[in-house]
């Protein structure tokens, strides 16, 4: 079907395949059927992001995963780390949710530094840090592994990864890295429709929630026990499980999943050399993000207009983030968008702009 091809940082464009595999009659929740299904699904998603720890499958969108996270895993205080829209995001779901925290700010565009963080958690107020490791609104990657090291030096401190746009697109060791929950929703990487998302729980953060016992949709222990009968508490979106479980099997097995994150980084580097040549990037040298690229407007472009020349060949980018619209734009190189598609979106983008 003649649609708008996505290169937009989520939703991204999606299989026909997979659209097809939404169209799977029915099954009940309840049933033996729907249990294999859910039994078939889980080690895939333990091996895509290494780790034995249970991952959950939310029926909500990635920031039902966020807030499930804070009210379950914070005692004491939460550091959130903040660095654009989505990191902001996770700060105003924690107060919001009456849960004491602090903001550790930088300015968007820049990443989170590991020294930062050492500083705050020295004082000895937090038990739980939250991390945007791929800040969508500003292109910016922060240093997971390194920001993984520090926290890890702090026993009671459990950290919180969104890897929303990052997961099934670059490597995520959660085991070793000790992320106590590493979550992240399905339109962007994954290569599938929005609607629900995923997450590794740690022992440590189910033992937490046993304490802190907050909220019912998202109450961990509650969750964990429909888990444990590979069940999931609430009616799920069950057109999204049969495609996230071909798409897994497409991803484990057909592509493997070194070849992905390679050609992810393969995607990144045109998109980046391309935008150096013609713009320049938003994010700081050396933090740029491996599925997708801001631009900085140096050259003052009507984006919209941009993506309206773009539509007329069926393809369309995403304008800035907020406060970023139109200062910036970007280009996802995510999911299963492959090199010669890049190519194609930049030969176009270079011919609208005269460049
Ligand atoms: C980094 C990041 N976190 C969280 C979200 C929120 O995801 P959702 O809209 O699925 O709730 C997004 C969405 O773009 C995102 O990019």
């Amino acid at each position: 079907m003649r649609h708008l091809k996505l290169f937009t940082p989520g939703p991204i464009e999606v299989r026909e395949e997979i659209l097809q595999a939404m169209a799977t009659p029915q099954i009940h929740h309840r049933s033996k059927e729907f249990s294999d299904l859910y039994a078939e699904i889980q080690p895939k998603l333990q091996k895509l992001l290494y780790t034995q720890n249970p991952v959950f499958i939310f029926a909500s969108s990635a920031t039902g995963a966020m807030e499930a996270a804070v009210i379950n895993g914070v005692k004491k205080k939460c550091l959130n780390l903040a660095n654009g829209a989505f990191s902001n995001r996770w700060h105003e779901i924690t107060t919001m949710n009456g849960i004491p925290a602090d903001k550790l700010e930088v300015e968007w565009g820049k990443a989170i530094k590991p020294e930062m963080v050492k500083e705050k958690l020295d004082t000895g107020e937090y038990d739980a840090v939250t991390l945007v490791f791929n800040e969508t609104s500003t292109g910016v990657m922060n240093p997971l592994k390194e920001i993984a090291e520090v926290v890890k030096q702090y026993d009671d401190v459990l950290l919180f990864v969104d890897a929303v746009s990052a997961m099934a697109g670059v490597k995520i060791e959660v085991d070793k890295l000790g992320i106590d929950m590493c979550l992240a929703g399905m339109q962007k990487c994954f290569g599938l429709p929005a609607g629900i998302a995923v997450a590794s729980i740690s022992e440590r953060l189910l033992e937490r929630a046993k304490e802190v016992n907050r909220g019912f949709y998202f109450n961990l222990p509650r969750l964990y026990k429909y888990h444990l009968k590979n069940q999931t508490m609430v009616t799920p979106p069950i057109p999204h499980l049969f495609a996230l479980n071909m798409q897994l099997d497409y991803i484990l097995s057909e592509e493997g999943l070194e070849n992905r994150f390679a050609r992810h980084e393969k995607m990144a580097k045109i998109v980046q050399d391309w935008a150096r040549k013609y713009f320049d990037i938003f994010a700081e040298k050396g933090y740029e993000s491996k599925t997708l690229t801001c631009i900085e407007n140096t050259r003052n472009i009507s984006v919209a207009d941009l993506n309206k020349e773009l539509a007329k060949h069926y393809l369309r980018i995403s304008n800035g983030y907020g406060k970023l619209k139109e200062k910036t734009f970007r280009i996802a190189h995510m999911g299963d968008l492959q090199v010669h598609d890049i190519k194609g979106l930049l030969a176009l983008i270079e011919e609208i702009l005269n460049l």
